[in-house]
């Protein structure tokens, strides 16, 4: 009898809906306020270097994310082809992360460390050249485009901020940082800052 007054009374109902809705919400927020994975950096992951950073950038610029993920599961098939599988944590100082889930490539969350600097920028330059079936495209101009590291400081500032706000016990940029990093970008490559960043990803992982 009761269920016929809550159907035939559309306020009750609409009531009694976002009551339902409200705590269904809330149970999975709340615990998200007293949850550290996400706020904490993991074992091991630091800030990105100046040239790392900008070496994200291109990355980010370049729409690497369209063919490779930075995420791995938590299943066997993957902790055996790539690593240990991804963690909230490493992820504190990437605004915006690079997650993703479409694998025209190989995920790329454990990639620093497996092959060397060189066979990057043969990689980079035409994939055809080392991996002769991959249908990669080739990004040859990154090796002739020079960095001036006029903005590199700025972006630092405005992580800061990004970082500041949703990570607490991060490490941000000192002044120091932000005046130093025009010298280390500064003549270097786009390809030579990318392959830094490639060549990161991953090694706090490699401790756990
Ligand atoms: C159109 C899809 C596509 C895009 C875009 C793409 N890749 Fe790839 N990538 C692949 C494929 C397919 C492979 C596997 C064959 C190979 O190694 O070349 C690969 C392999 C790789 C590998 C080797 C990974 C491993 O574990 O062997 C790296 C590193 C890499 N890509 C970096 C990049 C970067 C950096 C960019 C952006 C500048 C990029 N890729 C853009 C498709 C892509």
């Amino acid at each position: 009898m009761s269920h016929e007054v809550v159907e035939k009374n559309v306020g009750l109902l609409a009531i009694l809906v976002i009551l339902v809705i409200s705590i269904g919400g809330l149970v999975e927020i709340v615990p998200l306020f007293f949850l550290t994975d996400t706020t904490v950096p993991a074992p091991g992951v630091q800030k990105y270097s100046a040239l790392r950073l900008e070496g994200r950038d291109i990355y980010v610029r370049e729409g690497c994310y369209n063919c490779h993920s930075q995420m791995i599961r938590p299943f066997r098939a993957e902790t055996e082809r790539y690593g240990h599988y991804s963690v909230a944590g490493e992820s504190v100082y990437d605004h915006p992360f690079q997650w993703g889930s479409k694998r025209t490539g190989p995920d790329l969350a454990r990639v620093g460390g497996r092959y060397s600097d060189d066979w990057h920028f043969v990689h980079l330059d035409n994939p055809r050249n080392v991996v002769p079936e991959s249908n990669m495209p080739s990004y040859s101009w990154l090796s002739g485009s020079t960095l001036s590291g006029d903005n590199t400081a700025t972006k630092m500032k405005a992580l800061n901020v990004a970082v500041g706000a949703t990570c607490p016990s991060c490490e941000l940029y000192s002044e120091q940082d932000m005046a130093n990093a025009k010298k280390e970008v500064e003549g270097k490559t786009e390809a030579q800052a990318l392959v830094a960043y490639l060549q990161g990803l991953g090694l706090a992982s490699k401790q756990w």
